[in-house]
């Protein structure tokens, strides 16, 4: 992937709070801190890979830079321009180079459509006129992200997930973006599928030149294409740092505990034993997260600087910025304060996986993640044979749900934030509705004869 120093997209203390209201008068009587002041840049050229838990607030970071929703403070500038506060004609021309697919394949495309009037949709509300007319681009769209141009008067129900993802982004290219923020882009898929529109997106940043900022809680996608990675935490970005480093040596340690839970992709290492961090705690509200350091009430380092001192995002090292008063792999930022906390006692429990040897213990979740690297092998010699089979299942979708309250990580907004987010804070921009969400989604059983093989 090329990289160049020019910032395409820089962002300076960048701040999400949903009002949570009570009452007749709706009165806000609190909110939820989604995003909560954070600084980053985009390079031209390069993949920023975004990572943290559910509820962390990576989406709304995604939905605040493609602004499709508007942010509470802070900078956004896009190319050069500020673009935090854009009305909506000032948004028009911004929606042509920002373009955002979303994790869902079945829920945002709409039933009633044609393939051809899905993925033509952003000519027509640009009322841009491509050389040699609509059909013929859409067509060659549809080439493009590995589908036929006879799909052009297929209906969305005659797909499968990954073939799905591909009319997604067909669409999301048809403007030819600078950039594209993909949030979750795969998760919704079937693993066998992931790995096949993984390497669609890293052939089409080639081939086109495009800047990636992609969203996934998977840290073996995020490590396939990223340049470099941004790991959140509680509405913050708690280490930033090129993928080599990140994964080498990290220094959060709650990055440390994430990566610990990666798969190692080299299958001759697979078999040695590994040692994995299993934080205990709960991920506390957004509501009122904790003081100073919003990682101490989970943290196996925490001291009492931790509880009352918010560490400030610092490059510890060239090109590595992390937030933390007791880093890992980098000299002590608070060498004075050596007193754990007492919950810091308990946070962690660190298990052994892997290795032949009898009482290794086996940990259920992470390790059932997809490994690209191996799957891309896989991919090269059945490349649609998948895809298919997936389809005529009719199944395979682990599917992520997009809600974000109550997730099992994160105590989300209650009832009434979530009436509160569905009557008012959505984006109601063009982007939205360029999104063409699907009032009802199309079953999952349909007649499998009916779908067609991709490609
Ligand atoms: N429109 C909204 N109104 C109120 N609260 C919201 C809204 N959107 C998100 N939130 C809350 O903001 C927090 C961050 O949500 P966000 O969707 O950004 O997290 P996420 O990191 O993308 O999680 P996941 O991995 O589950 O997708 C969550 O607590 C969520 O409940
Ligand atoms: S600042 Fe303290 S609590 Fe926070 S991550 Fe670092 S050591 Fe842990
Ligand atoms: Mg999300």
């Amino acid at each position: 992937m090329s990289e160049t120093e020019k910032p395409l997209l820089k962002v300076e203390g960048l701040v999400k709070h949903f009002p949570i209201k009570k009452g007749l008068l709706q009165r806000q009587v609190g909110a939820v801190k989604a995003v909560d002041g954070i600084d980053f840049d985009v390079r031209t050229g390069e993949t920023l890979g975004v990572v943290g838990e559910s509820g962390c607030g990576k989406s709304t970071m995604g939905r605040l830079i493609t602004r499709l929703i508007e942010p509470t403070g802070g900078k956004v500038e896009f190319d050069g321009k500020d673009i935090t506060h854009l009305g909506t004609g000032g948004l028009r021309p911004l929606r042509r180079d920002v373009q955002m697919i979303f994790q869902d394949p079945y829920g945002s495309l709409n039933p009633r459509h044609t393939i051809g009037t899905i993925v033509s949709a952003p000519f027509r509300l640009q009322g841009v006129e491509p050389e040699g007319g609509v059909k013929k681009e859409v067509q060659r769209l549809l080439e493009l992200v590995g589908l036929s141009p006879e799909h052009y008067n297929r209906y969305p129900h005659e797909f499968s997930g990954g073939q799905r993802q591909r009319i997604g982004i067909a669409r999301a290219l048809a403007l030819k973006p600078k950039l594209v923020v993909a949030d979750e882009p795969v998760s919704a898929l079937d693993v066998s599928i992931q790995a096949q529109v993984v390497n669609l997106l890293d052939d089409l940043q080639a081939e086109l030149g495009l800047t990636y900022v992609i969203i996934a809680h998977d840290l073996s996608v995020v490590r396939h294409v990223s340049d470099r990675i941004a790991v959140m935490y509680l509405g913050k970005i708690v280490e930033l740092a090129d993928r080599d480093s990140l994964y080498k040596a990290p220094m959060h340690p709650y990055t440390k505990a994430l990566m610990s839970a990666v798969p190692i992709p080299d299958p001759r290492r697979r078999a040695a034993k590994s040692e994995r961090i299993l934080l205990k705690g709960d991920v506390p509200s957004p509501i009122s997260p904790p003081s100073g350091c919003r990682f101490h009430t989970r943290c196996w380092k925490a001291t009492e600087i931790c509880k009352t001192q918010e560490p400030p995002l610092l490059e510890l090292k060239p090109g590595q910025r992390v937030a933390c008063h007791h880093p890992e792999n980098a000299e002590d930022q608070a060498p004075q304060d050596t007193v754990l906390l007492s919950a810091a006692a308990d946070a962690i429990e660190v298990v052994t996986v892997g290795g032949a040897e009898p009482g290794a213990v086996s940990v259920p979740g992470p390790a059932s993640e997809p490994d690209p690297e191996a799957e891309a092998a896989e991919r090269t010699a059945k490349p649609s044979a998948d895809d298919a089979a997936m389809a005529s299942a009719g199944t395979g979708t682990e599917t992520e749900t997009e809600t974000v309250s109550a997730g099992e990580a994160s105590p989300g907004p209650s009832a009434e934030q979530s009436a509160e987010r569905s009557a008012g804070e959505e984006p109601s921009g063009p982007e939205a509705s360029e999104s063409e969400p699907s009032e009802s989604e199309p079953s999952e059983s349909e007649p499998s004869a009916e779908k067609p093989a991709k490609e």
